[in-house]
């Protein structure tokens, strides 16, 4: 078994995984999404204390399968500097205890292994990652073999959901609540210009779709903003958000031939982008994946899922080599 520890952002989240069968035989996650709601974004130095309190919690209820653990695997890239280095820490300490090798997983692969939990991996696939962090297409031959056919110039797709949230003072994270509220909301009402929408470049933008909801927020405040109107600006910032990923995936979908596609990513829970990329998918032929939505938000069942095939390689690290690192080229 491989005991697996996330610690890149907001989750505290542990998982016990059989490396023969892929049977996931423990996870839990503890989320601090309530604790960082109340600032409107995630405070590093607090998600870090709140991981020291978590981890140890979570790790105790894993007590009776130590003995059978084979190796221990963390993320310890991409994510905050303050976070990583908590799990990083934990893994470190088990892999003394135990006498077991150290595997260090990159929190993108675990994202895109989202979609194989309790599966065998398959490739090649075309994978959408949307989250808090990151929008990027990525083209996955194998494990080893990933090229970024796409990314977001600044924001990401998660981050922008989580800026006009703020803005509208709806809480954190941004994503589940602008969906929510958009259910109840006219998406046509606002007319925001869709990022990029005449370059020919497949790439992403989100700061100026920001910038124009704030304007439209401005405007609305001055004279009242209403629940409606909330309501309004979230449905018509979520479809310009969705409709600029369309467009751009469109032209990819024109320029080559895609049979497996994917989302994942935390901002791949969105229903809304899961419904209009099933129509444009179906629209090309392409088979559509999707991870199982509780795999789609940071979790450590993803990255030891990684990190069996990791293990299979013989992909360890020294303990004295383990580092983090927030950015990856
Ligand atoms: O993958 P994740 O848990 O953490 C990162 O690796 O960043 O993604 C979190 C991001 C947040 O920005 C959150 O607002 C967004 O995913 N998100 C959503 C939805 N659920 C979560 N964005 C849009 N719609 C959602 N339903
Ligand atoms: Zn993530």
């Amino acid at each position: 078994m491989i005991l697996a520890i996330e610690s890149s952002c907001d989750d505290s989240s542990i998982s016990i995984t059989k490396i023969d069968t892929l049977e996931l035989i423990f996870h839990k996650k503890i989320s601090q999404e309530l604790e960082h709601s109340f600032y409107g974004g995630v405070v590093p130095e607090l998600a870090a204390r709140l991981h020291i309190e978590a981890l140890p919690k979570i790790l105790e209820e894993c007590e009776e399968y130590l003995p059978q653990i084979k190796a221990v695997a963390v993320t310890n890239a991409p994510g905050l500097s303050v976070t990583l280095t908590e799990g990083v820490a934990m893994a470190k300490a088990v892999s003394i205890a135990l006498n077991i090798p150290i595997i260090a997983v990159n929190h993108l692969k675990g994202h895109i292994y989202s979609l194989f939990i309790e599966k065998e991996e398959k490739f090649p696939i075309t994978v959408l990652l949307v989250s808090g962090g990151h929008t990027q297409v990525i083209e996955a031959n194998s494990l080893d073999d990933m090229q970024i056919l796409a990314k977001t110039m600044d924001d990401s797709f998660g981050e922008s959901f989580d800026k006009v949230s703020k803005m509208l003072n709806l809480g954190y994270p941004g994503g589940p609540i602008i969906e929510k509220y958009s259910q109840n909301g006219d998406c046509n009402r606002f007319t925001f210009p869709i990022p990029l929408s005449q370059s020919p470049k497949i790439e992403f933008s989100y700061s100026g779709l920001k910038n124009a909801v704030r304007l439209k927020i401005d405007e609305l405040e001055g004279t009242s903003l209403e629940s409606q109107d909330i309501s309004d600006v979230c449905a018509s910032f979520q479809k310009t958000a969705v409709d600029h990923i369309l467009q751009k995936l469109k032209k990819l979908f024109k320029q080559k031939t895609i049979k497996d596609f994917a989302i994942v990513g935390g901002a791949s829970a969105n229903l809304y982008l899961r419904r209009e990329l099933e129509k444009l998918c179906s629209s090309y032929g392409t088979n559509l994946h999707l991870s199982d939505l509780k795999y789609c938000s940071d979790n450590a069942a993803m990255i030891g899922r990684v990190a069996i095939e990791q293990y299979k390689n013989k992909d360890f690290i020294n303990i004295e080599d383990l580092d983090i690192k927030t950015r990856l080229k």
